[in-house]
């Protein structure tokens, strides 16, 4: 089985949207450029989205026309229907991501939809991008658990994947919207999927909520999987989701794919970097459990030095 794993960082998008502070095209692209000299290669960089909705993203079309594009890096954005889908296409998305929770109210409350009228649109959306050559990527969000109705089966889980993936989608991630999961739901949804469709086609999606993302990006990696969004400095949650934190940051996820012999191409003293630019930006400390250490591991050096110096 393959050692490289993609990260595809979705701070920008998860990440910032939860955000109350709106966060400049500048201050965005100074991150992404933090994130970039890292070796992050994958990055879901906004999302076409009502800015009613959430107003951290009605700069979706200026950002996305603003993206660097000559550094071999692969961007999507996020789209919740049609409206969205076209104004994605018209800045230049070339792979979008789509959204249906697993349930109903969450559907309702995220879109304003009811369950099957989002799978629909879905379906509808996919068929388009198909047609016009667009890359696109469904979330399966509230996979195993939704912050209005409790528990999720995975049977819903396979059944909407297997219709995203009838449609067309190239690819299905597996989002634990509200970080609720453990490791051995995560384990049965992705050994039952990856067994049907093959790894290749699945990806994992992971909020912190409870300290398992690792845990849970684990259980995938043994079904497997080889890529996974995260967060810089675990930014991160939605809206619409309450209870949901922030995601996996992406430099406890990079931290631990490196320690484990997994290829990823991204180096976390790069990550750091990237931290304290979302720091920066965000107005609040960041940072994974890595960031917290690697901190503690440089005072105490410092003050072993200058004990020796004495
Ligand atoms: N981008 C920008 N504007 C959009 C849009 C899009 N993708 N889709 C609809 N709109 C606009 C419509 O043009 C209309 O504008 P108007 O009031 O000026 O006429 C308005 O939004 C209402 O349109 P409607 O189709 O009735 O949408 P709605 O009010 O039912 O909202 C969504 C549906 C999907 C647009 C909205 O719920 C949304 O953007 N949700 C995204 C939530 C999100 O980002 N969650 C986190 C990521 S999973
Ligand atoms: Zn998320």
């Amino acid at each position: 089985m393959s050692d490289t794993v993609i990260v595809n960082e979705v701070g920008l998008r998860d990440g910032l949207q939860n955000q109350p502070r709106l966060v400049p095209v500048e201050g965005k692209l100074a991150i992404l450029e933090a994130l970039i000299a890292a070796g992050v290669k994958s990055v879901e960089a906004t999302s076409f989205v009502s800015p009613k909705a959430v107003p951290q993203m009605a700069d979706a079309g200026e950002l996305f026309a603003r993206l660097p594009r000559d550094r071999g890096v692969a961007y999507a954005a996020l789209v919740p229907n049609e409206k969205g889908y076209e104004r994605a296409v018209e800045a230049g998305a070339k792979t979008i991501a789509l959204v249906l929770a697993a349930t109903e109210t969450l559907n309702r409350k995220n879109i304003n939809m009811s369950l099957e009228r989002a799978t629909e649109v879905n379906i509808a959306v996919i068929k388009r991008a198909k047609a016009e050559g667009i890359e696109a990527r469904s979330y399966i969000s509230a996979a195993v658990g939704c912050p209005y109705e409790g528990g999720v089966a995975p049977e819903v889980v396979f059944g909407l994947t297997d219709r995203m993936l009838d449609a067309g989608a190239d690819e299905v991630a597996i989002a634990d919207t509200i970080g609720c999961g453990n490791p051995a739901q995560i384990k049965h949804i992705f050994s039952t999927l990856a067994q049907r469709y093959g790894p290749e086609i699945l990806s994992g999606h992971f909020h912190d909520t409870r300290g398992m993302g690792l845990t849970l990006t684990w259980a995938a990696l043994e079904c497997g999987i080889r890529k996974f969004d995260s967060s810089i400095g675990g930014l991160g949650g939605c809206p619409f989701a309450p209870g949901a934190s922030g995601n996996l940051a992406t430099e406890d996820l990079v931290f631990m794919l490196n320690e484990s012999g997994f290829e990823c191409g991204i180096d976390v003293t790069g990550l750091r970097a990237a931290v304290k630019v979302a720091e920066e930006q965000t107005k609040q400390k960041l940072g994974g459990r890595v960031v917290a250490w690697l901190e503690s591991q440089e005072r105490r050096k410092k003050a072993a030095a200058s004990a020796a110096a004495e």
